[in-house]
Order: C-alpha cells, then structure tokens, then sequence
C-alpha cells in the first residue's frame, strides 16, 4: 500500500503548468466514439483515469494509442462497436457512464453497467435516462445494467433539466448530436468542460447553438467526422496549486488554464488576504501571511467548484477567524473533515454546512484520503502541518493529479511516496 509523506513547513514557491482537465478528457475520448476514423485528443493529462478510459473504449472496439510523450490520446473507432460497458470497469470509474450517449447515437443500443454509489454520496442517473427517454430511446434497469436501445434512431426535442447536471448535460448533448431534428436542453450545465465538448463536437460536424449558455439548442446531422482538440485546462487543479500557495503563505505562478474558469475561487483567496494577479493563461497567488477565513457556497458554475471546497475546507483550518461552508452538489463530500480533525482542525458539520474554526497551527498525523479532491486537501493540510503527516488512499489522488508529488516538491514542498 502506498503512502504520501508530507513534512509541513514549506513555502511554495515557483511555477507550476497543469494539464488537461481530468473531468473533460474522458468525455471527450467517450465522444471520439461518434465518428468513424481516429480522433486525436491533446493536452492530456498523465492520470489513471485516462488509462480506464483507455480500456473501456478498447473494448467497445475502438484502436487507443496513449502517447506520453506527445500527450495524446488517438481514438480510432471502427464502422461497428460493441456497445457493453462492463462492471468490471464501470466500477473503477463513475465517468464511464459518459459512453452511453455515444454509444446509443452510433449503435442504436447501449448496455451500460451501474457505477454504483461511491465516496461522495449516491449521484444519480435519473436525469440522463429521462433524457435519452425525451429523445425516444427505452431504457430499462436489468441485472445491474442500464440498458438503451432506439431501433427507430432519436429524435430531437425539448428537455429541460431539474438541476443543471454536467453528465446528464453531456449525455444528452452526445445522443443528440445525430438524432433527426432540433434538441433543446434547458437548464443545461455551463461548465468549462461542457463548452469544450461541445466545441469539439462542433469540430466532429455537430451543429450546437448556446454554447456555454443554460440553454444548448441541437441540430441534429446526419454522421460526424474525426477531428483533432486540446482538452481545457484543468481549473480544479490550478485552484488546488492557488490554495496550496496561499496556506503555505508562499508565491506561485500557475500556467496552462483560463483564469476565468478559476475567477470565483481566485476572488475567495483575495477575500483571504492574497495577492492575485491573472494573465492570458494563468494567474500568481502570493500569500505573505495567515489567510483569513472565508465562507464558501457550492453551485454549479459559474458558482464555486464542489472540486475545491475540500482544499478551501483545509485553508480555513489554518486561517484567523471562522467560515461557513456549503456544500449543496454532494453530501458526503465532508466525510473528509473526521480525517482533517485528526491533524487538530476544528471543524463541525451539520448537514450540508460546515463551521470551521481557524487554528494557528494543524499537528501532523496519518490520515486516509476518501476521494481525490479530499486526498488534495489532506495534502495541502499536512504541508502547513507541524511535523510528518503520511496519507493513505493515494490511488484516489492520483485518479486526478497527474505528477501530484513531483509538482508539489518541484514548488519546494517535502512530500514522499512510500510502500507501506
Ligand atoms: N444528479 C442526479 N441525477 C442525475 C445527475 C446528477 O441526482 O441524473 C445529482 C448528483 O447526485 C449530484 C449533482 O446532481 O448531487 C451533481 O451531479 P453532476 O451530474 O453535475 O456531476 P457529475 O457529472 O456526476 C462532474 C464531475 C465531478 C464534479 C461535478 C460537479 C466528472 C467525471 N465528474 O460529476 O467531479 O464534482 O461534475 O461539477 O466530470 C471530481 O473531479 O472530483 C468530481 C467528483
């Protein structure tokens, strides 16, 4: 089993370039599915969810050469799919679920294994299957499997989501893009990731109006084409590296993704007392004493990433004064806070809120990670903390953070990866 030792005490300092967004590539390896040909995906970050990923298009059929040096990912998708996803795989990674649009555009049929409950609370489903219903596929629950099919093809029509879900967004976006007729999807997510999507589905032949509005408008073709994208940034990241500057009262410059996509949590560390300048392609956060504490509320985007509050949790740990924090997407994201308790952070939760109290200082000691972005956060706190913190639970960091380490004591950090 491997650990990460973190020694607190160190001042970030220094410059950071993040990849690809984790929570874009997968959809948009999963929507290479749509064209016959090979798709090439660039800026694709080193992470263990792309090589599932990888697999499962493999076996629908599909030819994947992942190239680390290059930092592609070339999808090339046969005339016929197979079109089972199955547990085995599904459960390893909920995003699996993302092959189910494409696969029922191209095969008329999809068999998808239910990813099943997993760290951060129940997730449902029920507004993609209600979707893929609305564009008249059926889709029933057997033996653990969604199954879909659509003999007669989709058709487009008017879908208007309850909750602005970015899987449910993206399943209906990548079933519609060549169902017969105009698609209409109301309420639909805007997330950064959505937009690149849908601007590489654009680039495949798709014909999508409202990009990065809450409401999508499809116009269905006929067939799409390969095409070569640049993933997105990953915002979640670069805000994971600004928080990390900012508690270790250090400076660094992080490169590689729109500031805009990160503006709400940068505003947060201004709040904090930090510096904060933006560029073109990324921002520096400089921090030259205790942060103070700031409330957080979680929304879908443009609001505050539910990815960052484990790491913004972290920070008010270590800051004057005490803050609210609201978790409103996912309830379990706060089974991390027992875990940052035992580094002496005085946090209470009552339901989706959370009060933490800022301490002058966290004390070191074992913690295990429950998911990547709380495994980021228990980081963050073990490089502030007095002594040695070990986290268990690494593979869930390294589901999301490509070069977690290395990019952490190249900043001047003290973090290592051990065999227990
Ligand atoms: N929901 C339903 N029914 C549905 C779909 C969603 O009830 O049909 C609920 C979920 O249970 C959850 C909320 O709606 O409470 C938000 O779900 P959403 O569909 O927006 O999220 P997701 O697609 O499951 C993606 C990211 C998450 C990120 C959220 C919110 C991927 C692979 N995952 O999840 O990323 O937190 O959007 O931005 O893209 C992470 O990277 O650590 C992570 C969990």
């Amino acid at each position: 089993m491997e650990i990460l030792r973190v020694q607190g005490g160190a001042r970030l300092q220094g410059i950071v370039d993040v990849p690809g967004a984790k929570n874009s590539v997968l959809k948009l390896m999963a929507a290479a599915l749509l064209a016959e040909g090979a798709t090439t995906i660039t800026n694709v970050p080193e992470i263990d969810d792309v090589e599932i990923m990888a697999e499962l298009l493999r076996r629908l059929g599909a030819h994947v050469v992942h190239d680390l040096v290059a930092r592609s990912v070339v999808v090339d998708v046969p005339a016929q799919l197979e079109h089972r996803a199955d547990y085995d795989l599904v459960r390893k990674m909920r995003a699996s679920i993302c092959v189910l649009g494409p696969l029922l555009a191209r095969c008329g049929a999809a068999d998808v294994a239910l990813p099943g409950g997993d760290d951060i609370g129940s997730r449902g489903l029920d507004m993609h299957i209600d979707g893929l219903r609305k564009l008249g596929a059926e889709v029933t629950n057997e033996h653990g499997y969604l199954i879909a099919a659509s003999a007669g093809g989709l058709s487009g029509t008017e879908i208007w989501l309850e909750f602005p879900s970015v899987g449910a967004t993206e399943t209906i976006v990548m079933a519609a893009v060549t169902a017969t007729g105009e698609t209409i999807i109301d309420n639909a997510a805007r997330e950064p990731e959505i937009i690149d999507i849908c601007t590489m589905l654009v680039s495949m032949g798709a014909r999508i109006d409202g990009i990065g509005s809450s409401t999508l408008t499809i116009h269905g073709v006929e067939s799409m084409h390969p095409t070569t994208h640049a993933t997105v940034g990953d915002r979640i990241v670069a805000g994971t590296w600004a928080v990390a500057a900012a508690m270790t009262q250090g400076s660094v410059e992080v490169r590689g993704v729109d500031p805009s996509h990160v503006s709400v949590a940068l505003d947060k560390l201004r709040t904090a007392g930090a510096h904060v300048l933006t560029t073109a392609d990324g921002f520096t956060v400089t921090m030259s004493e205790r942060p103070l504490a700031v409330d957080v509320v979680t929304l879908p985007f443009p609001g505050f990433p539910t990815d960052l509050q484990p790491q913004f949790i972290a920070m008010n740990a270590i800051s004057v004064g005490a803050a609210l924090v609201t978790e409103n997407l996912f309830e379990a994201r706060f089974r991390f806070v027992q875990e940052l308790a035992r580094l002496g952070a005085d946090v209470r939760t009552d339901g989706h809120h959370a009060l933490v109290r800022g301490r002058p200082a966290l004390s070191g000691a074992p913690v295990e990670a429950t998911d990547i972005r709380a495994g980021a956060g228990l980081v963050l706190a073990g490089l502030v903390a007095e002594g040695t913190t070990d986290v268990y639970g690494v593979g869930h960091i390294d589901r999301g953070y490509a070069g977690f380490v290395e990019v952490l004591n190249g900043l001047g950090a003290d973090v290592v990866r051990m065999d227990m």
